[in-house]
């Protein structure tokens, strides 16, 4: 079966639903199962590997194919592992105060597999598949995400002008990711919550420590993160993740490819790292569990 059927008969269940056009915010409706377009007739197509691009305007990343091709086989090593199963708890423990199944969002959501993951981790868990959307301003990030998992609908969007209806989602995720509070909050279900992954002053630190040594980028603090968190939200919990991962000669390399971290460092000093044979690295993140206030 073409991948653009299989997305198509996803469309024209629930997640045609929730999307609306970035440009007028009408609602966008399936037309001839191959493009979706609003009442002010703006047009966007069905790729055929499965996605939808929702931007209304060319943007440039720097979050391209090599990036993701390391992010993702780091994720398939287990490197996200203990995260993604943290996330999976809450989202399982308040799933049960909801009486119908979950819209979840992955805002930034790169190529895919954290959600993917979780996706699964939560079919196991509360015995339906919740309907998981992942939207990412890198086209290269979606076309990856799409090629390989199937039961999530994905698009290229910005998340500045997220293209949702209000209210559209029980859960929004976003993972080392920038966030968009007023989009956030106004995507959020009542009832909803955020959980946002951010780095701890530990995350990665091996790195940081031959990357910045002696610059400011050495320590890392997260409270202007947190500080804006609580301007919009009413943050509920912050709960830890930290453990290590081995890493022999390979995954260093993914390692050193996948991180944004490495954008502002000298080749000395990277290739320093990806001369090593192990490395022991430190994953030190906090989740922070996000209402709407009042
Ligand atoms: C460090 S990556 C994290 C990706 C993924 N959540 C993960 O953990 O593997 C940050 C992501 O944010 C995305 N991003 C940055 N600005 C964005 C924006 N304005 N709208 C949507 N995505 C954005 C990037 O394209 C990139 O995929
Ligand atoms: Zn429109």
């Amino acid at each position: 079966m073409p991948r653009s059927i299989i997305l198509s008969d996803a469309l024209t269940g629930h997640f045609e639903n929730l999307l609306r056009c970035p440009v007028c915010q009408h609602t966008l409706r399936l037309v001839d199962k191959k493009s979706l377009i609003c009442a002010e007739k703006h047009c966007f197509d069905l790729a055929k590997q499965g996605y939808v691009n929702l931007l209304s305007h060319g943007i440039k990343s720097k979050y391209n194919k090599a990036l993701f091709d390391a992010r993702k086989n780091l994720a398939q090593s287990g490197f996200f592992e203990p995260l993604n199963s943290k996330l999976c708890e809450l989202i399982s423990a308040e799933a049960k105060s909801f009486d119908r199944s979950l819209n979840i969002v992955d805002a930034g959501c790169g190529e895919g597999s954290n959600l993917a993951n979780i996706q699964q981790k939560l079919h196991h868990c509360l015995g339906t598949v919740p309907c998981c959307v992942g939207m990412d301003l890198s086209k290269e990030g979606i076309q990856m995400a799409a090629r390989d998992y199937k039961d999530s609908f994905w698009c290229v969007a910005d998340l500045a002008q997220c293209p949702f209806v209000d209210h559209a989602f029980e859960v929004i995720l976003n993972i080392l990711s920038p966030a968009n509070y007023a989009e956030f909050e106004r995507i959020l279900h009542p009832d909803g919550y955020v959980l946002k992954v951010i780095p701890e002053k530990d995350y990665l630190k091996e790195l940081r420590a031959v990357f910045y040594a002696e610059t400011d980028r050495e320590e890392y603090s997260n409270a202007k993160t947190i500080e804006l968190f609580e301007n919009h939200l009413a943050l509920t919990e912050i709960v830890p993740v930290h453990y290590t991962r081995n890493l022999a000669k390979p995954l260093i390399e993914n390692l050193v490819h996948m991180t944004p971290l490495t954008w502002g460092a000298q080749g000395e000093r990277i290739d320093r790292i990806m001369d090593l044979n192990s490395l022991e690295i430190t994953i030190d993140l906090a989740i922070l569990v996000g209402r709407k206030k009042g």
